[in-house]
């Protein structure tokens, strides 16, 4: 029995062209010749999306489809991202979407792994892009955008799914789609896709509900792991909130020093960069996090440092 041919790819509407710096970016990456995919390369992609956009995706490279169409994910890998966000409630249309790396780059052993000479020469790129569409979440997919945005040290398999901080930013690791696609679409694999799309939304509820000092209610509902489901615990009384804010430990605060007993934490929050985030923003002021083997099972100490956020 033959294989059934894969579906064809259905095209993706293009998102309206930028003007301003970001226009001024994309002509920039079309014409870069910085590295040596640039001779082989159709076309480079640079980003697409809106110019503001709360969350941006990086990927890895362009594909062959991309490659040809100069622009991002607009392929395989491209269909099933816009199909998973989708299936979250996220409509492509509000996510901008970049790679690490703008050309296609060569394969090599049956690994498109972007060569290390143009992650590089792509970097500034992608800082440009950041700056300017300043996403509250970038998205991190596979370990290319990893290594590139948070850290070479870490694996995907375990970063997946967990908010880390880069320069205030939050980066939430995600598999990459094509992982996905070359395991044959698996139920289990695809459920872990769909549980890491599902905490992204948790993050952006948890960036938007704790961006002021001290948190709301809704803050806590979205940062610990059996809150109650947000906006029902306003819907009592004063007593109810009392029990809430009882079950859930929050940051205490003694002088310039902060505990935080973070068993009922949500453990998507449980790194160090993420701990430190929500701490400074609960206390309003940069934070120095001590941190000992066990605290991101138990309890984290922190300092409050001089100066604002
Ligand atoms: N894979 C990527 O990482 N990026 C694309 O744009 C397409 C496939």
């Amino acid at each position: 029995m033959t294989a059934a041919p894969p579906a064809p790819v259905r095209a993706i509407p293009r998102p309206p062209a930028p003007s301003g710096p970001l226009a001024q970016l994309h002509r920039d990456i079309r014409r870069c010749t910085a590295c040596p995919l640039a001779a082989t390369r159709r076309h480079a992609c640079p980003g697409e999306g809106p110019e503001r956009a709360a969350v941006m995706v990086v990927g890895e490279a362009p594909g062959y489809d991309e490659d040809r169409a100069g622009r991002p994910f607009v392929g395989r890998a491209g269909q099933l991202l816009t199909e998973l966000m989708e299936g979250a409630g996220l409509s492509r249309s509000r996510v901008y979407i970049a790679n690490t790396v703008r050309c296609l780059p060569p394969k090599t052993g049956g690994s498109a792994e972007p060569p290390q000479e143009a992650v590089e020469a792509c970097r500034m790129f992608l800082e440009r892009e950041i700056a300017l569409v300043r996403p509250a979440v970038l998205v991190a997919l596979g370990r290319a955008a990893l290594r590139a945005l948070v850290s070479p040290k870490l694996a995907i398999s375990d970063a997946h799914g967990r908010a880390y901080t880069r320069d205030g930013r939050w980066v939430y690791p995600m598999y990459h789609p094509s992982y996905l696609l070359r395991n044959g679409n698996d139920p289990a694999l695809r459920r872990a896709f769909e549980d890491d799309m599902a905490g992204l939304g948790r993050l952006l509820r948890v960036h938007a509900a704790t961006l002021r000092p001290r948190w709301s209610l809704e803050a806590i509902a979205w940062l610990y792991r059996s809150a109650p489901t947000p906006h029902t615990p306003n819907a009592h009384s004063r007593a109810t909130t009392w029990h809430v804010l009882e079950r859930f430990a929050l940051p205490q605060v003694d002088g310039a020093t902060i505990t935080w007993d973070i068993r009922g934490v949500h453990e998507m929050f449980r790194t160090p960069s993420a701990i430190q985030e929500l701490l400074r923003r609960y206390v309003g002021r940069p934070v120095r996090l001590d941190l000992t083997n066990s605290s991101l099972r138990r309890g984290v100490r922190a300092t409050i440092l001089a100066g604002t956020t």
